[in-house]
């Protein structure tokens, strides 16, 4: 709505997972390294955790690309709702097995013959699971037992398992002890610091066609990383309704006045937020 306004050529703060959009944070490389070095060296299972919205299923996507342009082929699971019954038959379905996708007899047999023919040729295949907290116990079950399948080279299915802090403790469970013992590589994304939130925006924004942002003074992002405590998806929201309402004051430039309006607009809740506004309020009080 904004874009013609700023002379953008596309929305900068898009909710979507895009790769087209990375700002490569040295945490964000390094978890991308890690994703990608785990799953050529075969190193069985890879395990990224963050609070929600700092950036796994965006890391996710990077991974998929990487593969994709290697030629390694991946199943992904994104819907963690799942019976057991219903992971075989997608897993079938992405690696387009040829059997009877709904018997999880014949999906581990044909997955067992495909998986010892990449490995017989040297090659690797990954299976990407993300918000895998929510995964029933008898699905992870099965997961670990996929993780087992290996050769004298390594393992022979990568598995990559995203989520919020809470898989982390669901595999620190009795049941999960082995499997847990199995994770070759973990990476954890923190929110960013006050520099990288800056430098975040100001990517995001030349991706757009901005070479130069303006829109946000110095002190507006310092406070906005105050308030989103640097999380990316919530930057993301702040700073396009920002630009929106900047767009319908006509205001090439963002105001501290604006970013109370969007926060308060978007429930937004950060340490400190209520003694901010109480001042506010009382400030207010005293001058009526
Ligand atoms: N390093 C990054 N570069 C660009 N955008 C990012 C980055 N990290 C997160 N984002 C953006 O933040 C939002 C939330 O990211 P997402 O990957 O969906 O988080 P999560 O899966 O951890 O909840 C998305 O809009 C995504 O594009
Ligand atoms: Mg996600």
């Amino acid at each position: 709505m904004y874009k013609a306004f700023f002379g953008l050529k596309t929305n900068p703060f898009n909710l979507s997972p895009d790769p087209a959009f990375l700002y490569r944070s040295a945490q964000h490389e390094e978890a991308l390294a890690n994703l990608i070095y785990g799953v050529q060296s075969r190193k069985g299972f890879i395990v990224l955790t963050g609070e929600v919205g700092t950036g796994k299923t965006t890391m996710l996507e990077c991974l998929r690309d990487h593969l994709g342009s290697h030629q390694i082929p991946f199943a992904c699971v994104f819907n963690s709702r799942l019976t057991p019954d219903q992971f075989f038959e997608m897993i079938a379905y992405d690696f387009d097995l040829q059997c009877s996708r709904k018997s999880k007899m014949e999906v581990l047999f044909a997955l067992n013959n495909m998986l010892l023919d990449r490995a017989n040729q040297n090659r690797t295949t990954a299976l990407i699971v993300d918000e895998a907290q929510n995964l029933d116990w008898e699905v992870l079950e099965e997961i670990r037992l996929l993780g087992n399948l290996e050769n004298r080279r390594g393992k022979m299915l990568q598995i990559i398992l995203a989520g919020q802090p809470e898989l982390d403790r669901k595999l620190e469970d009795r049941n999960f002890r082995q499997l847990k013992q199995r994770i070759a590589l973990r990476c954890h994304l923190r929110p960013f610091s006050a520099a990288e939130t800056a430098q975040y925006i100001a990517t995001r924004l030349a991706r757009a066609g901005m070479r130069e942002q303006t829109v946000f003074p110095p002190e507006l992002l310092t406070e906005i990383h105050r308030r989103t405590e640097g999380i990316p998806r919530l930057i993301n929201s702040v700073c396009d309704n920002l630009m929106l309402t900047a767009f319908a004051m006509e205001s090439k430039v963002a105001t501290a006045e604006m970013l109370d309006e969007v926060s308060r607009d978007l429930h937004l809740d950060w340490p400190g937020r209520s003694r901010q506004f109480a001042d506010l309020d009382s400030r207010a009080s005293l001058m009526n």
